[in-house]
């Protein structure tokens, strides 16, 4: 594969050559079972009920999840061909912020620029005035080794997430880019914002995946309960 041409450049030139073939197609009732099958052949069947949950979730006023406040799917298409799935979603009292969520390319049609155009098009093109940052929630997992570079090379900046009484593991990183391209570091997540859905649902599986809780991934050995205060939402149902 050719690999020529400084990053900004080629980004460039994916974004112009993608722009006119890519087609985001935003997920409704009639391709939801499309969605969820294309999102779990990307990121496998262990993710299948959460996917469900979340893809189904964002039709549906009545049965939001308890950390979402909104949220927005996509099917991607290349020549009519469904390449991937991306979206966001916000947090209930953070509209300045909104979280990209479920972004990822088949593996038959990676390394060919697709994914920055998942991120641009469909996440930094799509935030409303009122949005102050763009927020990627991912894990220091080799799986999202790829999805580390390709944020970082689209001007993220990567944080650690406060390491929490769960996160024994301390895996999770926070994303975060201004949507003002002539802002400084203010837009950072340094760890000072507002508890994310990772301390309830997503770090005790983690935990439990290293073996370092107890039955439930919860109170892993070494944690520090200590000065945590009690904001914890109800676990994912
Ligand atoms: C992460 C992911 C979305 C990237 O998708 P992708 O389509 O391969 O992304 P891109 O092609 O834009 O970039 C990937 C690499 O190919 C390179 N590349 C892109 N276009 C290229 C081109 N035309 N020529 C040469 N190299 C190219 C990029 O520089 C990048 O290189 P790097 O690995 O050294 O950083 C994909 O690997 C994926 O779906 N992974 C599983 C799901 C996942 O991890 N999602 C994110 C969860 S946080």
């Amino acid at each position: 594969m050719k690999k020529d041409g400084a990053p900004a450049d080629r980004i460039q030139k994916d974004f112009d050559r993608h722009a006119r073939i890519l087609d985001f197609e935003p997920v409704n009732k009639e391709n939801l079972q499309q969605a969820i099958d294309l999102a779990v052949a990307i990121f496998g069947d262990g993710d299948r009920e959460a996917i469900t949950e979340e893809f189904s979730g964002s039709l549906d006023p009545d049965s939001k999840l308890p950390f979402i406040e909104s949220s927005q799917f996509f099917l991607v298409f290349k020549n009519e061909h469904p390449v991937g799935v991306t979206g966001y979603y916000s947090i209930p009292g953070h509209p300045e912020d909104i979280w990209l969520d479920w972004m990822g390319v088949l593996p038959q049609y990676r390394e060919n620029g697709i994914g920055t155009q998942l991120v641009q098009h469909g996440f930094i093109d799509k935030a409303k005035p009122d949005v102050k940052t763009l927020r990627i929630w991912t894990t220091i997992e080799e799986d999202y080794d790829k999805a580390r570079s390709l944020y970082k090379k689209m001007g993220f900046v990567e944080e650690p997430y406060k390491p929490d009484a769960t996160d024994a593991a301390k895996m999770v990183v926070v994303f975060s880019r201004s949507t003002d391209p002539q802002a400084d570091k203010g837009y950072l997540w340094k760890n000072s914002a507002y508890p994310i859905d990772c301390e309830e649902h997503v770090v005790p599986d983690l935990n439990k995946k290293l073996g370092l809780g107890g039955a439930d991934g919860q109170n892993a050995k070494g944690a520090d309960k200590a000065g945590h205060p009690s904001t914890r939402k109800p676990p994912h149902p």
